[in-house]
């Protein structure tokens, strides 16, 4: 009786030990945002419309170019003239069809003196910025709300974990500008003050009005001062 107890202990903590390192196994997937490519090459066929778990269907082999490899579209420095002073050019598969399945993207971010890139978060990617031009004050909180922030110049990175929210500031004289590189083909971007006031159709005044503690006609006035953001 007791060597079938011992037995059966031995068997519970065997299947653990495995199970544990099953799922030790499955963590390190984690670190993968986006699925790993199948092909060498597999530039997005926009146009078909469809979408698919590893992202868009390829365009047939024989028609990709080294043009495909190519692409200007963060080569302009973005209109700052909105309310926060501040232009994210996107460089995602959407703009760039050359990454899809790549697991990779990039943003350029312009900033007047003085522009606010708003709170904001990106679910589906982690994000490694570098500063271009100019002096940033950035800041970072986690999940479990404690803030990281700090003064970034020309020259230096910061990096932004998968889904936190995060903003910066140009506390510079003249213009500053970003890069940001994701590990996603098509990071997402969340902005606060998009997301709850400038979304299609409108959350009620009513209950931003009790989640900010704010009266419902400085709601109203928000929403309507944070046009084109
Ligand atoms: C920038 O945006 C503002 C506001 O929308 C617009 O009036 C202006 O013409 C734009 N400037 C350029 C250079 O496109």
């Amino acid at each position: 009786m007791a060597g079938q107890t011992t037995t059966a202990t031995t068997l519970f903590l065997l299947m653990s030990m495995i199970l544990m390192i099953i799922l030790l196994l499955d963590f390190s997937y984690v670190c993968h945002a986006d699925p790993d490519p199948v092909d060498d090459i597999c530039i997005a066929d926009l146009s078909t419309g469809q979408r698919f778990a590893n992202g868009y269907p390829c365009k047939p082999a024989s028609q990709v170019t080294a043009d495909d490899l190519v692409s200007d579209v963060l080569a302009k420095e973005g209109n700052t003239s909105n309310v926060f002073g501040s232009f994210t050019t996107h460089g995602t598969v959407v703009k760039f069809p050359g990454l899809n399945t790549m697991g990779m993207s990039m943003n350029r971010v312009d900033f007047a003196p003085g522009g606010i890139n708003a709170p904001h978060t990106h679910p589906r990617a982690s994000e490694l910025v570098i500063v271009v031009r100019g002096t940033l004050f950035i800041g970072i909180i986690t999940a479990d709300n404690k803030y990281f922030s700090k003064v970034v110049k020309k020259g230096e990175m910061f990096i932004v974990p998968r889904g936190l929210m995060h903003f910066q500031c140009n506390i510079g004289k003249g213009k500053a500008q970003t890069y940001a590189a994701f590990n996603s083909q098509l990071p997402g971007g969340i902005s606060v003050p998009k997301s709850l006031f400038r979304s299609t159709p409108s959350i009620p005044d009513g209950l931003l009005s009790k989640v900010f503690q704010l009266d419902e006609a400085t709601v109203r006035a928000s929403k309507a001062k944070l046009v084109n953001i």
